[in-house]
């Protein structure tokens, strides 16, 4: 058993490698659906549609030029309303978001165009604009993600994501690589660039500069992720026995 870990892909039992690629094809679904999840939920925020730095800025470290209607009138809700309806929400907010002009100019596009959505019958998780009060929430300053909520996804993450990283490397380990290092760096990626990552949301606070750290480890991440997920695979599956494995299948353990 303490060999276990030596033994390359193709003397595992053909059970183990059912197993591994099983997981694997799952983990790389998952992946793809977590890559979608990021695109839908940040970009367009700076509106911009693409994905940026500056998206990840106003999502961690929210909008200091900004407000939460804003930020959604240039991104999610842009389509909502017609052009010069959204220019004058804009203008309205730029020049002190003043309380007296609202139920004179503000009130009618919300009426026309939001309510249907933001009332606590259709959606109550909604900023709920059918009382005008309901829009003091979205004018405040843009402050980003609250630090409850980034606590909250950053726990599940540190769990989560080690989990995955234990069974992908796990499964990696099986895999002749040479140098070593090289496989070692491979396997270590992913749990440094998670804690950077998660240092970076709240960082991102500090010094808005951070959201490239985010970027950049969630960029290592991915590699690492797919550089041991095709290896794995290719490996297991379609590669020869690599020279440097042993008669008994056993990975060479100094090198
Ligand atoms: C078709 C339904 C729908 C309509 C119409 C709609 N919204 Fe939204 N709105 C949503 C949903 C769903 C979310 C939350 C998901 C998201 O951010 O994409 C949201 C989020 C928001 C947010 C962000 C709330 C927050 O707490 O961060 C603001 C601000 C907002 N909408 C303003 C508006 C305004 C202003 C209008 C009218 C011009 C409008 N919405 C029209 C469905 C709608």
């Amino acid at each position: 058993m303490s060999s276990l870990n030596n033994v390359h892909f193709k003397f595992l039992p053909m059970s183990m490698r059912v197993l591994f690629s099983m997981v694997l094809l799952v983990f790389g679904l998952a992946y793809c659906m977590a890559m979608i999840q990021v695109w839908e939920s940040h970009a367009g925020k700076d509106g911009d549609p693409m994905l940026s730095g500056k998206d990840l800025m106003i999502a961690y470290g929210g909008n200091p030029n900004g407000t939460k209607l804003e930020t959604a009138l240039r991104g999610p809700m842009a389509d909502m309303l017609p052009a010069e309806k959204r220019q004058m929400i804009f203008d309205w907010l730029h020049n002190g978001a003043k309380p007296e002009e609202i139920e004179a100019k503000i009130n009618p596009v919300l009426q026309e165009h939001c309510v249907a959505c933001h009332n606590p019958e259709a959606n109550p998780h909604l900023p709920n604009f059918s009382k005008a009060d309901g829009l003091k929430t979205v004018t405040a300053k843009d402050e980003g993600m609250t630090i409850p909520t980034l606590v909250r996804v950053s726990h599940i993450h540190l769990f989560s994501i080690t989990f995955i990283f234990f069974i992908v490397g796990f499964i990696f380990t099986h895999a002749l690589i040479r140098p070593t290092w090289l496989k070692c760096v491979v396997i270590a990626t992913p749990f440094l660039t998670l804690i950077t990552d998660i240092a970076s949301w709240y960082l991102t606070k500090v010094w808005e500069g951070f959201a490239w750290a985010v970027i950049i480890s969630g960029a290592l991440m991915g590699t690492a992720f797919t550089i041991m997920w095709f290896t794995s695979m290719y490996q297991m599956w379609i590669g020869k026995v690599p020279q440097d494995v042993g008669e008994d299948g056993k990975i060479p353990c100094i090198r």
